[in-house]
């Protein structure tokens, strides 16, 4: 018996390539999307251009947002200065240093709701203030009535 000149066989074969491949090409657009609407931001200090160099270089961007909309990390929009909550009722302030161990040492602090899920990225000293630049460009803490 040969199931390759089966005709059901033949269909069912070209009905899981055609979900495959449709699953491969909506994906690929997604994740261009997610890239390309970081890469459009224009910022006035050329320091956080690169920052947000960096950021799609390095793929923070496939799990931080930075328009607000919910991903695998927190959201960068207006995240500089807002208050982290970790731990056991514990707050830090989102400023340089908690940015700094945040990339060195990510499981120090995790944010609560979120899970433990960011690796260690060595990074030499000019690209982290670069990476800095560019999340406070992304702005302050919005009060909640003015969102
Ligand atoms: C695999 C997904 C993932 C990638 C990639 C990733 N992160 Fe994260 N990041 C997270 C998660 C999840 C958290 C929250 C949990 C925690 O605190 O570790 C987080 C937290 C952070 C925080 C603290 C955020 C806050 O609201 O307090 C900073 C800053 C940060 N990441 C920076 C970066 C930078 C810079 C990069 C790229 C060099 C990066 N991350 C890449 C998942 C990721």
């Amino acid at each position: 018996m040969n199931l390759i000149h089966h005709p059901k066989r033949y269909l069912l074969d070209t009905l899981v390539g055609l979900v495959l491949g449709s699953m491969l090409l909506f994906g690929s657009v997604y994740i261009y999307r997610l890239n390309s609407d970081s890469r459009d931001l224009v910022f006035d200090s050329q320091l956080a251009m690169q920052g947000q160099q960096s950021s799609n270089n390095l793929g923070c961007v496939a799990c931080h947002t930075v328009d607000g909309s919910p991903g695998v990390g927190p959201s960068w929009l207006h995240m500089w200065g807002r208050t982290e909550k970790y731990g056991k009722g514990r707050t830090v302030t989102v400023d340089e240093a908690y940015i700094r161990e945040s990339i060195l040492d990510p499981p120090a602090k995790i944010v609560e709701g979120f899970p433990n899920v960011m690796a260690r990225y060595y990074l030499e000293e000019p690209e982290i203030t670069a990476l800095i630049e560019y999340i406070k460009a992304l702005g302050n803490p919005v009060p909640p009535a003015a969102q």
